[in-house]
């Protein structure tokens, strides 16, 4: 276990600073292998997140599993998945820019305590406020770009996928590229 995060797992699951807390099931946190040299970072918990208290169980997180077991990547192995909010805003809207100040510290600190290598952001809200306010996923999917020291790459996010089934394969090349650098820098 990585020191500290359990103890912010647990601050988190008591949290009452946004109104998300008032309608959500489950905190859902993040899971994975807290010695991961990648991060995969999504928006916020849907229906299937919040029942369970999981990132990524529902229809999108089963085929990001695929995805991810097409270039030897699993959850269990050698990623560590959090959102950008830890609480599933209301009809699975967009988080509100409160939502995000409110909740964006404890996503900071799970970084620093997990320290990974290199950060993957799943669509645009992740891709926004973690590479860059005017990032395009369209258009810069796949690129990598360093900041505070670690790689980070936006790429189509999950569900998107899933409603636009032409970009597959462009998303599916992204975690090949994400393979590709991961073992130019010996990581596991
Ligand atoms: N979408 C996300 O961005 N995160 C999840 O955990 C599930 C769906």
């Amino acid at each position: 276990m990585i020191e500290g995060l359990e103890e912010l797992r647990l601050q988190a699951l008591g949290c009452r600073a946004c109104k998300l807390c008032q309608t959500r099931t489950n905190v859902v946190f993040g899971t994975g292998n807290p010695h991961a040299q990648v991060m995969l970072i999504g928006e916020g918990p849907g229906e299937t997140e919040d029942l369970q208290g999981e990132p990524f169980v529902g229809r999108g997180g089963k085929f990001l599993d695929k995805m991810l077991a097409h270039v030897d990547l699993s959850r269990e192995k050698n990623i560590y998945i959090a959102n950008m909010v830890k609480c599933r805003p209301p009809q699975n809207r967009d988080p509100e820019k409160d939502e995000v100040a409110a909740c964006i510290g404890y996503l900071y600190r799970q970084i620093g305590l997990i320290k990974p290598k290199i950060i993957v952001c799943l669509g645009r809200v992740a891709a926004c406020a973690l590479i860059d306010p005017s990032f395009k996923v369209t258009k810069q999917h796949g690129q990598f770009f360093e900041k505070n020291g670690i790689l980070m790459m936006g790429t189509m996010h999950p569900a998107a996928l899933l409603r636009n089934p032409m970009y597959k394969p462009a998303a599916l090349d992204d975690l090949v590229k994400l393979r590709e650098k991961m073992d130019q820098l010996g990581l596991a």
